[in-house]
């Protein structure tokens, strides 16, 4: 019989009969390659009982079962820990941290007659060990399988019964009668069918960890969002200590929540109380700086934003900003020009949020203003002020969600007072608020010296 060949976007999945330069799906050029067609019925998946036909009304809506991982920042991002037979992926750039935290977890998580298995396709048992004794993910029940074949994998597996399996990278994995290399599109999409299979049976939870990069060129999370449960991503900035992990995809629970970690000598561990952990360093009382209320998942958390507003000597000058959009700071600073008269043409400005944190929401505007205006004009913000708001074209400033939530924040902080759109300072809040209307407001804030 003539095998039948594919081609795969090796970008983002796409098949196509024949070869193609560009792809339709994602626009990649010359991402297309030959890929022998998955086998169709023998794969996995056959294991899965067949289904009834069920009323809507009597079908089951008992919670779904879960299990702790015992981390509090991951069980409060997966909505109260794993859910029997769900399986997770946990993306993030090479070195971020993922294998570090997910040993943590199978530390955490590992009981006597439920051990965890920690499947190492990437490293050497002895380099995990060495990890593990690093981060004290050491323990009996914490079984290391280093193996990159997924038949082997899950023999191994059935002879157990477990309460956790990570394998770490799903990229590593092969199923061997496939005649693809290990990380291609048909690689990744077979071993990944394969997990959720055994997972679903078993009813065990499968994490499945899978590396980024900037340019997404790699075969995997984006391949397999539509696939599993739960898209997990862990985040940061190279040569920073901290850590997000927010969940991109949850079919159990909220997108909303966000853990922050951050990496020390002895692996991730929770930061507690991130606005005070993001604020220690903090110069207060400096041209340029201004602390906002932003909103991350359902909690408000106070981050500085710090600005540099210098001569260029550029004929075009350089607009730089660190953990906020590039094109939202060139609106800000259109709007600041044309509405508060601040002459930026010939200045370079740098912006940045400061602890290697990356935010992106209106609220955050008003304070990043505020720190160029305060830049622009050499004069200190309040060191005890509190700064939350979005801008608008026109230079107005609006109010934003969950306002009173922000000022307890600021206040629990030890700010005492807050500048806020007008909205926000009409409303009953705790702390004595500055009604911000216009950006050309916000001159106000920085000419009172010593307020
Ligand atoms: P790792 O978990 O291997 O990242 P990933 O699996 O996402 O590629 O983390 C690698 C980085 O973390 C490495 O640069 C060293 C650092 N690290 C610490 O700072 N402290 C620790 O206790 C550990 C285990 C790693
Ligand atoms: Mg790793």
């Amino acid at each position: 019989m003539k095998r039948e060949v594919l081609f795969y976007c090796t970008s983002c999945g796409h098949e196509s009969k024949k070869w193609i330069g560009q792809c339709p799906g994602c626009g990649a050029w010359n991402s297309f390659a030959e890929q022998p067609r998955p086998p169709r019925s023998r794969a996995g998946t056959d294991l899965r009982p067949r289904a009834a036909l069920v009323p809507v009304s009597e079908a089951a809506v008992s919670p779904a079962a879960r299990a702790a991982t015992g981390i509090d920042g991951v069980d409060r991002v997966l909505g109260d820990g794993l859910v029997a037979g769900s399986l997770v992926l946990l993306a993030g750039e090479p070195g971020i941290g993922k294998s570090t935290l997910f040993l943590q977890v199978a530390a955490a998580m590992a009981r006597p007659g439920a051990p965890a298995v920690y499947v190492t396709g990437e490293e050497s048992a002895q380099q995990v060990a060495l990890r593990a004794r690093r981060t004290g993910s050491v323990g009996p029940d914490v079984l290391l399988l280093a193996e990159t074949s997924c038949e082997a994998v899950l023999e191994q597996l059935r002879t157990i019964s477990c309460a956790l399996v990570v394998v770490d990278s799903i990229q590593t994995m092969v199923v061997d009668e496939l005649d693809a290399v290990a990380g291609s599109v048909a690689q990744v999409r077979q071993v990944a069918a394969r997990f959720q299979a055994w997972a679903k049976t078993g009813g065990v939870p499968v994490v499945l960890v899978g590396h980024v990069t900037k340019e997404g060129t790699i075969a995997g999370p984006k391949l397999l969002e539509h696939l599993v449960d739960v898209v997990l991503s862990l985040e940061g900035e190279p040569g920073h200590d901290l850590r997000l992990l927010r969940a991109a995809k949850n079919r159990f629970g909220t997108v909303a929540e966000l853990a922050l970690f951050a990496m020390g000598e002895h692996g991730l561990e929770g930061v507690l109380n991130p606005s005070a952990w993001l604020l220690e360093d903090r110069q207060a009382g400096a041209p340029g700086s201004a602390v906002a209320v932003a909103l991350e998942g359902t909690a408000p958390l106070l981050v500085e934003v710090q600005a540099l507003v210098a001569p260029s000597a550029l004929g075009t000058p350089r607009r730089v900003a660190q953990g906020f959009e590039g094109s939202r700071l060139s609106l800000l600073l259109a709007v600041l020009e044309r509405h508060a008269g601040l002459a930026l043409a010939d200045r370079d400005v740098y912006v940045n949020l400061v602890g290697g944190i990356a935010l992106s929401e209106p609220a955050l505007d008003l304070a990043v203003a505020a720190a160029l205006v305060s830049s622009a004009s050499d004069r200190p913000l309040p060191a005890d002020l509190a700064v939350f708001g979005e801008i608008g074209l026109l230079g107005e400033v609006r109010g934003v969600s969950r306002a009173a939530e922000r000022v307890r924040e600021a206040a629990a902080l030890g700010f005492r007072r807050v500048a806020v759109a007008g909205r926000d300072a009409a409303a009953q809040l705790v702390l004595p608020a500055e009604p911000i209307r216009r950006v050309s407001d916000l001159g106000r804030l920085v000419s009172r010296e010593g307020a």
